[in-house]
């Protein structure tokens, strides 16, 4: 059965029929999956009840997996999951939910504010791949947002003022802004603000998309309230609900976006019971703009 792409909503998303996401897939299969992602930037594969093994092997048909290193503040011993695979459940290495208080539970509330994976680092993420291992039965649904729509809506002038701008972004600012703000000093080092574009060009369609997130927290060249104030502007245009499609999880679904192209956020859940997601990350190939020089 060859791969079949189905529209989700009027801008966006795709459900994909037609591959084993469990098994070695075709160049072909790549091939279509790939133009997928680049019109649709959002894809859902229903009932791909993949391993760790097999989630990262499908990843790699689409690049290098990303370094996770730097992007929490989980210390390597307290991993639950093995290196390649991102842990964005709310459980702990024994398996059971995180306490109230754990450190890695409040950051990862970080999660629930609009963002694109790794903005916060100098070559950032191109495509995200989130594997529904345990559904948690209270909330928890992941709502994307299509940055290229966003884009195209602005009027002129404001395409205009926005074209070269250059943010700054970091954990420590998404975090920051829902009171997190104790780092320690290899966190900081690790945690330093890099620069991204505002505006970014899809390198295949040549579509231009708003590259927000909530780890922007500065524009270079303007002063930070201004600064803030306008990506806030641009982020509530940007989420509007004509932009955003909610993915409401089924167990053993396999969702997969462009980080380039999109930006996503996780609904607040009962935190009591547990909710199993697990995420693999294909690297980006380039900055989106040249990185201040090393102090
Ligand atoms: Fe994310």
């Amino acid at each position: 059965m060859p791969v079949a792409i189905r529209p989700l909503h009027p801008v966006f998303v795709g459900e994909v029929t037609g591959v084993d996401v469990t098994k070695p897939i075709s160049r072909e299969e790549v091939a279509a999956i790939e133009a997928g992602m680049d019109k649709y930037a959002v894809l859902v594969f229903p009932g791909q009840a993949v391993t760790d093994e097999q989630q990262m092997a499908f990843t790699r048909n689409f690049g290098n997996i990303e370094d996770a290193r730097g992007g929490n503040v989980t210390k390597p011993e307290d991993k639950r999951l093995v290196v390649g695979m991102n842990d964005v459940s709310n459980l702990g290495k024994d398996g059971k939910p995180l306490a109230r208080d754990s450190r890695q539970r409040l950051f990862n509330i970080g999660n629930m504010l609009w963002h694109s994976d790794s903005s916060f680092r100098p070559i950032p993420a191109k495509y995200s791949l989130l594997s529904a291992r345990v559904v948690n039965k209270k909330g928890g649904n992941t709502e994307f947002a299509d940055m290229r729509a966003a884009y195209d809506a602005l009027d002129d002038e404001m395409k205009r003022e926005i074209e070269d701008l250059v943010c700054e972004h970091s954990l420590m600012y998404s975090r920051g802004s829902l009171g997190f703000l104790d780092y320690s000093e290899e966190e900081k080092r690790m945690f330093k603000p890099v620069r991204q574009r505002l505006v970014r060009t899809h390198p295949v369609t040549g579509r231009k998309s708003l590259y927000l997130s909530s780890h922007a927290g500065a524009i270079l060249g303007m002063p930070m309230p201004e600064a803030r104030m306008l990506l806030r502007d641009l982020t509530e245009h940007a989420t509007q609900p004509k932009f955003v499609y909610v993915h409401k999880w089924t167990l053993h679904d396999l969702v997969m976006w462009d980080n380039r192209q999109v930006m996503h956020r996780v609904r607040r859940y009962d935190e009591s019971q547990p909710r199993d997601m697990r995420r693999t990350t294909v690297a980006g190939d380039a900055p989106t703009v040249a990185q201040a020089a090393a102090e």
